[in-house]
């Protein structure tokens, strides 16, 4: 459906392009890596301004780029993709988790962006698809979600899963957390670095990140 017949105003922003740039890199991504991609409409998307660009954080700066030229190096086949997000890092609005004040290294090793959703730059059906970014030695708080996760994973460190334990996917490799299921993720020596990807009732509303 054109953005015209769904009766939505495609935005010609420069983040918008780009973010749609993003969505059409992380569709093929996944349709290559899974045989399924975003499942949504990427040239509808719709421009969403209620979020607009934050400063990028010191420790994005810090980690962003060197994770994300071990990606590529890593993994050719992320180079599209990996590019896209870069050109989206100081586009985005970069935040904390909600957190219980338990574990300061998370807090202050950790930043989210939301990059489409209700809470992103650019919303796109019941799809909500953003970054994660943290320091060496952070270890993500186990959580559940209604919305089924998949994660691309975009550096070295070790997932979690409830009844799996921890296990190292491997950059370009993708980890699924079924609806509901307690799921982790921790770097290890160098900075973590995924895009994750929730899809499922309430996904877009979410506004925290995964
Ligand atoms: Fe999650």
């Amino acid at each position: 459906m054109s953005s015209e017949a769904s009766g939505c105003t495609e935005s010609t922003s420069p983040v918008a392009q780009d973010v749609r740039r993003f969505a059409r890199a992380l569709d093929a991504f996944l349709k290559t890596v899974q045989g399924t991609g975003l499942g949504g409409d990427v040239e509808a998307m719709v421009a969403n301004q209620r979020y607009p660009a934050g400063a990028v954080p010191p420790l994005v700066q810090q980690h962003f780029s060197s994770a994300a030229q071990l990606a590529t190096t890593v993994n050719p086949s992320l180079s599209a993709l990996v590019q896209a997000l870069a050109a989206l890092v100081a586009q985005l609005h970069w935040h904390k988790r909600p957190s219980d004040g338990s574990d300061a290294g998370f807090d202050q090793g950790h930043f989210n962006a939301i990059i489409i959703g209700n809470a992103g730059a650019v919303a796109m059906g019941p799809l909500l698809v953003g970054v994660s970014v943290m320091a060496p030695g952070v270890t993500y708080p186990m959580h559940r979600h209604p919305p089924e996760e998949r994660y691309v994973v975009l550096s070295p460190g070790q997932w979690w899963r409830e009844q799996g334990g921890w296990w190292t996917p491997g950059i370009g490799n993708l980890v699924h957390n079924p609806s509901n299921q307690l799921h982790s993720m921790r770097s290890a020596a160098q900075a973590h670095l995924s895009i994750w990807v929730l899809t499922g009732a309430g996904a877009a509303g979410f506004a925290s990140g995964s």
